[in-house]
C-alpha cells in the first residue's frame, strides 16, 4: 500500500523549488512532460505512487498543491514545459494578485481569509489517497507569502490532519529581505510547534556551494534550487525506491529525530551533478568512504552555522546512491570512528545510520558513488540564535513594524512576536541541553502540549 504524500508549496521560493523537484522525479520516473510513462520506463519496482496518482487516462500527476498570492511564478509553471503535469484545480492565485509585500503578517491574514479554498483542496487530494503518510512544505521564510501562508497552513494541517507527519523543507534568507529577522522568527514558531520535521537549506550556504564546490559565481536560482531538488530527490529515494528500511517518511524522521522538539535537519549532498551547473559534470573518482568522509565536512553542509566544541551530532542517516555494497559501508564506518570524524551526543547511539539504495535506471549518473548526509546536530542553534540577535537589532528600535500592526494577528499588540522569540529561545537552550550527558535524566522539561502526536 502506497504511503502517499501531499506537497504543498508556497510562494515565490517555494513554488519554483517545488518545480524543479517536480521535473526532477519525473525524470527519475520516466515520465514525459506530458505526464505519460516512457516507452523506456518498464523497469518497475520503483513506487511512483507516494509522489503522484494517476488520471483516468493513466497519466501521472503530483499530488502536489501550488499556492501564491501573486500570479507571476504560478504562472511561469503553467506555461513552462512540464505544465501539462499538473492538475489545474490545484494552483490558488489569490485574486488581488499582489503578494503579500515581505510581510508575515500579510501574509497570515490573507491565508485566513482564503482558507476554505486551499482546505478544500487539500481535503479533496487528501480523499484521493489511500492511506496517506502526511505532507511535505516546501517555502522560504524570510518573505510574507511562503513564511506568512506557510504558517497558517502549517497551523490548519496540524488541526486537520492530527496523526499525520508533516516535513518542511524551509529555505532560510541570506539577508536580501530588511524584514527578514520577523518573517523568520515568527515562522520559527510554527515550524518548532506545528513541524514534525524540518529539513534546514539556506540561501548563504547554498550560494557557497556554488561558488566553492561548483565554481559558480553569483549563482542565479535556478541553479541554487537544482541543488536543493537533488537535495529533495536524494532524501525521497528510500521512499521511492523502497528496500528493508527507510521506506516511510515516519521511518526516516523517527530515526533521526530523538527527542520532538530538535527536530530541525542540515543536508550535505556529494557530489552534484546537473544539467544547469556546469562545473558539476567534472567526474573524479568516488568510493564509498570518500563520499561518506566528503559529507561530513562542514563545509558541505547547506546550512551555515558556527558549531562550538561541544557541538555535536544527535544522529546521521546516510543515504548512498550507486555501486555500493555493505562490506564498504563497514569498513568506512569503521574508519570514521577511528578517525573520529563524527562526535555524537553522549547519551545516545553514536552511529552512523546507511540506507543503500537503488535509483533511477533512467538517469546517467557519471558519478558512481554518491550520497545525501541527513543529520541532526545541535550546531544548528547557533543559526537561530544568529535570527535571534537580528531580530532584537530591528526590534529594539521598533523598525519597520508599522506595516506588522496593520494586519489582524498584530491588531492587539505585539504579543505574537515575543511569543514567537520565547519559542525559538526555548529550541535553543533545547539544543544546548542536549550537549549534556546528563540531558535525559535532568529535571523533568516543560510540559508541550504539541508533543502528543510527534512520532519520536
Ligand atoms: P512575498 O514576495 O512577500 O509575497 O512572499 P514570498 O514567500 O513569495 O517570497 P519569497 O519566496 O521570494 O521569499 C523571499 C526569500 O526567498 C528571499 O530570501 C529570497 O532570496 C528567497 N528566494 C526567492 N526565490 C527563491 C528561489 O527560487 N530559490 C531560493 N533558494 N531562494 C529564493
Amino acid at each position: 500500500m502506497p504511503r502517499e504524500i501531499i506537497t504543498l508549496q508556497a510562494g515565490q521560493c517555494g513554488n519554483s523549488v517545488g518545480q524543479q523537484f517536480w521535473e526532477q522525479l519525473c525524470r527519475e520516473h520516466g515520465i514525459n512532460r506530458d505526464g505519460n510513462l516512457e516507452d523506456f520506463a518498464t523497469e518497475g519496482g520503483d513506487r511512483k505512487d507516494v509522489f503522484f496518482y494517476q488520471s483516468d487516462d493513466t497519466r501521472y500527476i503530483p499530488r502536489a498543491i501550488l499556492l501564491d498570492l501573486e500570479p507571476r511564478v504560478l504562472n511561469g509553471i503553467q506555461t513552462s514545459a512540464y505544465k501539462n503535469i499538473y492538475n489545474p484545480e490545484n494552483f490558488y492565485i489569490h485574486k488581488d494578485g499582489t503578494g503579500a509585500g515581505n510581510n508575515w503578517g500579510m501574509g497570515y491574514s490573507m491565508g485566513e481569509q482564503v482558507q476554505e479554498e486551499i482546505l478544500d483542496m487539500i481535503d479533496r487530494e487528501a480523499d484521493g489517497s489511500d492511506s496517506l503518510e502526511g505532507f511535505m512544505m516546501l517555502h522560504s521564510i524570510a518573505g510574507g507569502t511562503g513564511s506568512g501562508l506557510g504558517s497558517f497552513m502549517l497551523e490548519r494541517l496540524n488541526d486537520r490532519f492530527p496523526k499525520k507527519l508533516i516535513q518542511t523543507y524551509s529555505v532560510f534568507g541570506e539577508g536580501d529581505v530588511v524584514v527578514q529577522p520577523y518573517n523568520s522568527m515568527l515562522s520559527m514558531r510554527r515550524l518548532t510547534q506545528n513541524a514534525d520535521s524540518v529539513v534546514v537549506l539556506d540561501n548563504g550556504a547554498l550560494s557557497k556551494i556554488a561558488a566553492d564546490r561548483l565554481h559558480v559565481q553569483a549563482p542565479s536560482f535556478q541553479q541554487t534550487n537544482q541543488l536543493v531538488s537533488t537535495v529533495m530527490s536524494a532524501s525521497t529515494t528510500t521512499l521511492r525506491y523502497p528496500g528493508y528500511m527507510h521506506n516511510d517518511l515516519v521511518g526516516i524522521v523517527a530515526s533521526l529525530i530523538p527527542t520532538p522538539r530538535c527536530h530541525f535537519l542540515m543536508t550535505s549532498y556529494t557530489p552534484f551533478s546537473g544539467e544547469s551547473v556546469e562545473q558539476a559534470r567534472q567526474v573524479r573518482k568516488t568510493t564509498v568512504l570518500d563520499v561518506m568522509r566528503r559529507l561530513l565536512q562542514p563545509k558541505s553542509r547547506m546550512v551555515s552555522t558556527n558549531p562550538s566544541k561541544k557541538s555535536c551530532y544527535m544522529s546521521i542517516l546516510n543515504i548512498i546512491q550507486g555501486e555500493a555494497d555493505p562490506t564498504d559501508v563497514h569498513k568506512s564506518l569503521l574508519r570514521i570512528r577511528e578517525r573520529r570524524l563524527a562526535t555524537f551526543i553522549p547519551w545516545g547511539p553514536a552511529s552512523i545510520q546507511v540506507a543503500l539504495t537503488r535509483k533511477s535506471p533512467y538517469i546517467q549518473s557519471p558519478h558512481r558513488v554518491s550520497g545525501l548526509m541527513l543529520a541532526n546536530h545541535t550546531g544548528i542553534a547557533t543559526l537561530f540564535k544568529r535570527m535571534v540577535t537580528q531580530y532584537n537589532t530591528l526590534r529594539k528600535r521598533n523598525a519597520f513594524l508599522e506595516p506588522y500592526k496593520r494586519e489582524a494577528p498584530f491588531r492587539d499588540g505585539l504579543g505574537e512576536f515575543d511569543e514567537a522569540k520565547e519559542v525559538v529561545q526555548s529550541l535553543i537552550d533545547e539544543y544546548e541541553a542536549a550537549e549534556d550527558p546528563n540531558y535525559l535524566t535532568k529535571e523533568d522539561p516543560p510540559a508541550d502540549e504539541d508533543d502528543d502526536k510527534r512520532v519520536a
